[in-house]
């Protein structure tokens, strides 16, 4: 029988480099390892609905084709990775089982509605059998991080390990305040098994965990612990949570029309690419999520929305695009970016 050896990954056939901006004319899968690891993935991938070359023209087989990017960014994400997963409603629907068992852990699906304008005119309503769409998704995701829980080493999610190590000191509940230092209800949040569960900062739980350990029962492993020698320090601490700027005035619905206008690339009067995100919404996600220095990613980056983002925000990107046109496009908006910043 004759082995055929499977194609090696094409390489970057061009790329462009530019401060700390880079964007690879090429398949995303064949960059992956060569970029640094990231702080915040910006996922604007295939849909399912036939809208660029290459878009599968259902969702059917949209599982399939993200598999491989998927656990790329699983391998490669750091325990504070945040991913921003844009897609139709069904597309998100199809692949989210896939996410969740390659280890991303849903946060928040947020809805991008367009307006009645994104339609009018556009709907015939005598004929259509269903309402017409005005929305895309983007769902938020951190990363499933699990750790050795004290007295049997069994690795659990960060929820249930963070009781389970303050139950094992047997000291009430009710002490937690005092040994975090704290004055207010968070560390109910901290203990609680319900959805409104969050994580602490590592400065209170490295007093938890150092009063843990003065006054719990004592015991052969030190409490709130990653490696069974040492409690856990708040950098190691911080280092697992995901960077989130809660916006005061934000939520989860993002009212904000097509691009139009200035933002809308043409080529010959004709709008460059159906997919280009606004660009505020995208610079938006990666500013909560991410500080500055941070490295984001854009695997399918079209016009490059979130690595002009990422430029503009002080944040090194990392790109990649399959189509050659797309990329040229691309490149000229972040050279013009990057020569005004
Ligand atoms: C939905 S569009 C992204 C639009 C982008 N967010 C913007 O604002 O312009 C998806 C893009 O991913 C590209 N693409 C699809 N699969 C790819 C892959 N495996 N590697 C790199 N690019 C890919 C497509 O050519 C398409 O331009």
């Amino acid at each position: 029988m004759r082995v055929v050896a499977a194609p090696a990954r094409a390489k970057a056939r061009k790329m462009f480099t530019q401060g700390g901006t880079h964007l690879s004319l090429a398949d995303a899968l064949s960059c992956y390892d060569s970029w640094p690891a990231p702080d915040v993935v910006v996922s604007d991938g295939p849909y399912g609905l036939r809208s660029f070359p290459g878009d599968p023209p259902t969702v059917n087989s949209l599982a399939k084709v993200y598999e491989p990017h998927v656990l790329a960014w699983s391998k490669r994400a750091k325990p504070s990775t945040t991913l921003w997963f844009w897609c139709s409603e069904i597309g998100w629907a199809t692949v989210h089982p896939l996410l969740d068992s390659a280890g991303w852990s849903y946060v928040r699906a947020c809805v991008w509605d367009k307006g009645a304008g994104h339609v009018a005119g556009n709907a015939n309503s005598k004929t259509l059998r269903q309402l017409p769409a005005v929305t895309e998704l983007c769902v938020q995701y951190v990363r499933k991080v699990l750790l050795p829980r004290g007295e049997d080493g069994k690795q659990v999610p960060m929820k249930d390990w963070l009781r389970a190590e303050w139950q094992r000191t047997r000291l009430p509940m009710s002490l937690t305040n005092q040994a975090a230092g704290v004055k207010n209800a968070a560390t109910r949040k901290w203990f609680t098994a319900c959805h409104l569960w969050y994580a602490p900062p590592g400065e209170a739980l490295a007093k938890l965990a150092e009063y843990a350990n003065e006054h719990g029962e004592p015991s052969d492993t030190p409490y709130f612990s990653l490696d069974g020698e040492a409690p856990v320090s708040a950098e190691e601490w911080d280092a697992l949570r995901p960077t989130f700027h809660c916006p005061p005035d934000r939520h989860n619905v993002w009212h904000h029309p097509a691009v139009r206008g200035a933002e809308r690339i043409k080529l010959n009067g004709r709008s460059v690419h159906m997919n280009q995100k606004p660009l505020s919404l995208v610079r938006d996600t990666i500013r909560w999520t991410s500080d500055e220095g941070a490295v984001v990613w854009e695997p399918f980056a079209g016009t490059a929305t979130a690595l002009v983002a990422a430029a503009l925000s002080n944040r090194e990107g990392y790109g990649a695009e399959l189509n050659e046109v797309f990329y040229r496009v691309a490149v000229e908006r972040l050279r013009s970016t990057h020569a005004e910043l």
